[in-house]
């Protein structure tokens, strides 16, 4: 960020205008829209100031600027035509560290002003920082239609009850809570359907049946998909907004974690194999602990959180411990990677079943039921299989499958780095260890992956865009 937004409040102190031409009117506008106290300065004045004056909205002095004027000025704009005079005014004004801003110079600039939505006291300021004001008017313009105007007169109704709220609800967490009910509920949608008294009614009521009980905690058991955010669900999203804690883990994307509500608390939990930050009973016991402490706790987890998740173990123990929960799914690798990479899970001319397995080691060997898994017409997706990926295709042909079964493996599946390898059951393992595949990586075996010559779209589109 080269620039801070920050809102001032101006309403005291003098704004200073140097210059009354077309363009300071634009910021002269914008400062009175603000309350503030406005001086102009300027040998001339085009109609619209001088209007502005008449009416009593600024002061206009028809002179010759002097550089004492900026002595007592809160902030400064140059806008005259003159550029030496801008730079002078420029220059004085950073000397008694005042803050100023000169009209189409940003490096002259110690503050610029943004493209405003004005839903009064609701204020969105959009900048690019000089970059291209063009996109920030085409934003402005976007947002302006997306925005309701009644947007503005909610906010008023919430500060007006705002005191009521602090007395009758004591606890910040309820309170927060209560608010929450109010924005996403029938007060904000009265509101924008334009009925200002039944959303008041519908606020009355809402503030009637709310008490000053202790906070009751949840978990919410989201899947994060398998690496891209454009995979999330609204559910996750939304929730994601609403946690106070986010207890993550290795697998998921930090673009993921990210989205969470910027203020919530972030725990993680990775896991890698023999590396845990907390085991499992570690984890089932902290999601209970936050939750009895009256937090809503997002428990993120990579893909989908029953598909070798472990989520069943860790809602199990809520449920025996009575905490509220909801469990939202998520894109499971299998088919998220598989869609990116062009090959279909299922194909009427070459695959009717479909079976997730995972290889992951138990006792340093792999215990799959070998003889279901060599099937004809059958794709395997395998997951947590690279460090045996020897072992499983030993085991696949000596129970019956021809070594020059397609098989690919798709590594970071879903994300500008994602890469496809692909061979045969027999050569996978050499051309893993060639390609130096890292994690998270899975496997597709089966003919389907031969469709890939022609449905593969996602890595020359991310080149393309790279
Ligand atoms: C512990 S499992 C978790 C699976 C997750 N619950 C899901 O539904 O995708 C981890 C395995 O999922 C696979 N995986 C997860 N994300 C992946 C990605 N973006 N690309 C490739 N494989 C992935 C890998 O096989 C990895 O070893």
């Amino acid at each position: 960020m080269d620039y801070l937004p920050i809102f001032i409040d101006l309403r005291h102190g003098e704004s200073l205008v140097v210059g009354a031409g077309e363009v300071a009117r634009r910021k002269i506008e914008t400062l009175v829209r603000a309350r503030a106290q406005v001086l102009v300065i300027a040998k001339e004045a085009c109609p619209s100031v001088q209007a502005m004056h008449d009416a009593g909205d600024i002061v206009l002095e028809l002179r010759a600027f002097k550089p004492r004027d900026i002595d007592c000025a809160s902030i400064v704009v140059a806008a005259t035509s003159d550029h030496e005079l801008n730079e002078k005014i420029a220059e004085r004004a950073k000397a008694l560290r005042i803050p100023v801003n000169v009209v189409d110079a940003p490096l002259l600039c110690s503050f610029i002003m943004p493209s405003i939505i004005d839903r009064s006291p609701v204020v969105i300021a959009i900048s690019t920082g000089g970059a291209a004001p063009v996109l920030a008017r085409a934003l402005r313009a976007k947002l302006e239609t997306s925005i309701p105007a009644s947007y503005g007169r909610l906010a008023e109704l919430m500060r007006d009850f705002r005191e009521r709220v602090r007395t009758k609800i004591t606890n910040s967490v309820n309170r927060r809570r209560f608010w929450e009910q109010a924005v996403t509920g029938s007060v904000a949608e009265r509101m924008f359907e334009g009925k200002y008294d039944q959303a008041l009614a519908a606020l009355e009521n809402l503030l009637s049946a709310s008490a000053d009980a202790p906070p009751q905690g949840e978990v919410y058991l989201v899947g994060g998909g398998p690496g891209d955010p454009d995979l999330l669900t609204f559910r996750a999203l939304r929730l994601m907004q609403q946690a106070e804690v986010v207890v993550y883990d290795r697998l998921v994307a930090p673009q993921i974690v990210d989205l969470c509500r910027k203020d919530a608390e972030r725990i993680f939990v990775g896991k890698q194999a023999n590396d845990h930050a907390l085991d499992q009973l570690e984890i089932n016991a902290l999601l209970v602990d936050l939750a009895r402490q009256g937090k809503r706790v997002l428990r993120l987890k990579g893909g989908d959180p029953f598909i070798f998740g472990r989520g069943g173990e860790e809602i199990a123990t809520l449920a025996e411990q009575g905490i509220a929960f909801q469990i939202v799914p998520g894109i499971t690798a299998a088919s998220g990677c598989a869609a990116y990479a062009g090959i279909p899970l299922t194909h009427r001319d070459y695959a009717q079943q479909c079976v997730f397995v995972t290889a992951h080691q138990q006792n340093g060997k792999i215990d799959l039921p070998w003889d279901s898994l060599v099937r004809t017409q059958q794709t395997l997706a395998i997951y947590m299989g690279m460090r045996s990926l020897k072992e499983l295709s030993t085991a696949l042909v000596e129970h019956g499958m021809s070594p020059n079964v397609p098989a690919a493996i798709i590594e970071r599946g879903t994300t500008p780095e994602q890469r496809v390898i692909v061979g045969t059951v027999a050569t996978l393992s050499e051309k893993a260890a060639q390609a130096r595949c890292v994690a998270p990586s899975i496997v597709i075996i089966g003919e389907v992956v031969n469709l890939r010559r022609q449905l593969a779209w996602y890595e020359s589109k991310t080149r393309m865009t790279k």
